[in-house]
């Protein structure tokens, strides 16, 4: 069996920002409101010629320039996304052919907010098995898109944007590796979260787009205090699982939801929020993407650095959670 590490990192965050003030203008919500209840004072959103594939591109390139090397040495490419360009074919395929990308396999992964947590367990288990070398493995969402604008229970906390890990088999005395990953779901809990419309189940009508249920709905109060019980006890799985204590953590790197949830899971493991990357506020939440941008924001502007001990946790939609503990 072989280690997996990260090689390379990369993301991408599209110009346009939609700040709160601009959405004080399409519902009864106030910029206080929402830094109070949520940490977020802005979110970006992809320009209306671009998409999923295209923030993909531009995160994925930056995270090759990191890693120095080039797409013809990757062997796989995972996207993770809720929002692909189309319905069909992977949006994979699409960036495989938009970053010229050998022939190598290509697709898609939907675990929603924890996706990119699920893209690093499945790109481990190719790299561990000896299967492939280096994989690509992108979070990306364009959920500006699948927001209704007149829902203020959804509309002011999702944002645009994308991020990369070039993940790489490790030489055997390479003290930075990958050391555990974790993932669930409680799929008797999807309704919490959930577009049901427009889907195969529930195909396109004239009334849905009345009803507008092909947007994404969210009872966020139950999705809240699921998050805290999910992210803790997925953190508390990889400590376990590598007999780490929180103290020896450099920086835990969560999810982006929301900064009390954040501040939730700190408390419960007494943990310094100083050492807790936080881009909500910059970024709201970007669902897959959100980790890879919090951790290549903040490696960098110089808080992460190469060796250092690093949680990521996760939960989303599904409801799906998860935890990764690297040396990177
Ligand atoms: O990746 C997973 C994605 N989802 C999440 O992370 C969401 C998790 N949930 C949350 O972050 C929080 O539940 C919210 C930020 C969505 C809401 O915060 P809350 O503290 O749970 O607020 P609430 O739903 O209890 O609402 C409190 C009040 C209500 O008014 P009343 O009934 O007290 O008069 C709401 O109607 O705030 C009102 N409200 C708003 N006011 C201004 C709800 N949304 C808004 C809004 N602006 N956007």
């Amino acid at each position: 069996m072989f280690r997996s590490r990260v090689a390379g990192v990369g993301s991408f965050l599209p110009e346009k920002v939609i700040t709160n003030y601009d959405l004080e203008k399409m519902v009864e919500t106030t910029h206080d409101w929402i830094v109070q209840r949520t940490g977020i004072e802005r979110r970006h959103m992809v320009d209306e010629n671009e998409g999923c594939s295209d923030m993909c591109v531009r995160a994925g390139n930056k995270a090759l320039a990191d890693a120095k090397m080039t797409v013809d040495q990757m062997d796989l490419l995972i996207v993770c996304t809720l929002t692909p360009d189309y319905k069909m074919p992977a949006v994979a395929c699409i960036v495989q052919a938009k970053l010229g990308a050998k022939n190598i396999m290509s697709f898609d992964l939907n675990a929603a907010c924890s996706g990119f947590v699920y893209g690093m367990f499945v790109a481990d288990q190719f790299i561990k098995t000896g299967v492939y070398k280096n994989v690509m493995v992108i979070g990306a969402e364009n959920l500006t898109r699948l927001l209704n604008y007149k829902d203020r229970d959804t509309c002011i906390l999702f944002g645009d944007g994308a991020g990369c890990f070039i993940m790489s088999r490790a030489q055997e005395n390479d003290p930075n590796y990958l050391m555990t990953v974790h993932a669930h779901a409680e799929g008797s809990l999807a309704e919490l979260l959930w577009a049901k419309g427009g889907g195969t189940r529930y195909p396109f009508s004239q009334e849905m787009l009345d009803t507008g249920s092909h947007f994404m709905q969210m009872k966020g109060k139950e999705i809240f205090k699921n998050a805290t019980r999910t992210m803790a006890t997925a953190c508390t799985e990889a400590l376990n699982a590598t007999n780490t204590r929180p103290e020896q953590i450099d920086w835990i790197v969560p999810h982006q939801a929301n900064l009390r949830i954040t501040e939730a899971v700190a408390n419960q493991f007494d943990f310094p929020m100083d050492k807790i990357v936080s881009t909500v506020h910059e970024t709201g939440n970007t669902s897959a993407a959100s980790i890879p941008i919090a951790f290549d924001t903040a490696y960098r502007d110089g808080r992460i650095k190469r060796g250092q001990l690093i949680l990521l946790t996760a939960f989303g939609a599904g409801l799906t959670s998860g935890s990764a503990l690297l040396r990177f």
